[in-house]
């Protein structure tokens, strides 16, 4: 794919986040075995990504404005243009060792996404899209998948954890979703569950008390890929509500219609 300047420089920014995290994720793992709780290191390894990402994308354009996991809102120069920026999306699996997490940046102009990339360094796999311009992982094209029977669907979700008081919503929602379906997965990165259903690996996804930073990258890649994405309050704005719903547009009504009750 033949992206744009802004794009170029995202995918630079998240390789060389990814390079510093994969680091410290190889001493992550050797903690495991020790009784030390590697809370810290992690949270460490998360400001350290997030500050490779600040100083490449703001170096590059300093009029932009700024949203990220680990700092403060700033409204920039350009007010119509920001980063919104998770240098660690799925940092519980990172904490305990487990290979699935990436980092996700977004560029939003007038309030809507343009470019996004999902970067996975544990697989290498490297997602991204452009408005209009279609959805790519590493050098191939992205698609939904095509499935539309319900049955034969795997779904993705994050189940509220830590007391969170969305649980029985969710739960509520597993009741009603997991009769029909072929499955319902929980792998703890919503950037990467989003990556995921525009690559076809999930049918969908949806979630609950999200951030704008784990989505807005990922919702992007989705659309690209021919998928759609709505906020589970039909009146609602997926970025700021932080519960949506994604999937194929083939089973996306159908769908939908279940996780709304
Ligand atoms: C979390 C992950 C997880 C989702 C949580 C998010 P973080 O992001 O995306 O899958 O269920 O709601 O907060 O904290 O690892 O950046």
């Amino acid at each position: 794919m033949q992206g744009s300047a802004n794009l170029n420089i995202m995918i630079k920014a998240a390789r060389r986040a990814g390079r510093s995290l994969s680091k410290d994720f190889r001493e992550v793992e050797n903690l495991q075995a020790t009784a030390k709780s590697p809370g810290d290191f992690v949270s460490k390894a998360d400001i350290a990504a997030e500050a490779i990402l600040r100083e490449d994308l703001m170096e590059a354009r300093p009029n932009y404005g700024w949203m990220a996991e680990e700092s403060d809102e700033e409204v920039g120069k350009d007010p119509t243009r920001r980063w919104i920026v998770d240098p660690l999306d799925g940092t519980t699996n990172f904490l305990h060792g487990l290979p699935h997490w990436g980092v996700s940046i977004a560029l939003e102009f007038k309030g809507e996404i343009v470019s996004a990339v999902v970067y996975d360094p544990s697989k290498d796999e490297m997602f991204v899209a452009e408005k209009g311009q279609g959805a790519w992982l590493n050098e191939g094209r992205l698609r939904v998948s095509g499935r539309t029977k319900m049955i034969e669907c795997i779904f993705a979700t994050g189940v509220p954890f830590g007391g969170r008081a969305d649980l029985p919503e969710t739960l509520q929602d597993m009741a009603r979703i997991l009769p029909g379906c072929a499955g319902v997965r929980r792998w703890g990165a919503a950037a990467l569950d989003l990556a995921y259903v525009a690559a076809g690996r999930y049918d969908g996804y949806w979630e609950r008390g999200l951030h704008a930073w784990d989505i807005a990258a990922g919702l992007l890649i989705v659309r690209e890929a021919g998928g759609l994405v709505e906020p589970i309050d039909r009146k609602g704005d997926v970025l700021n509500d932080g519960a949506m719903i994604a999937a194929n547009g083939g089973m996306f009504d159908a769908f939908a219609k279940l996780v709304r009750g």
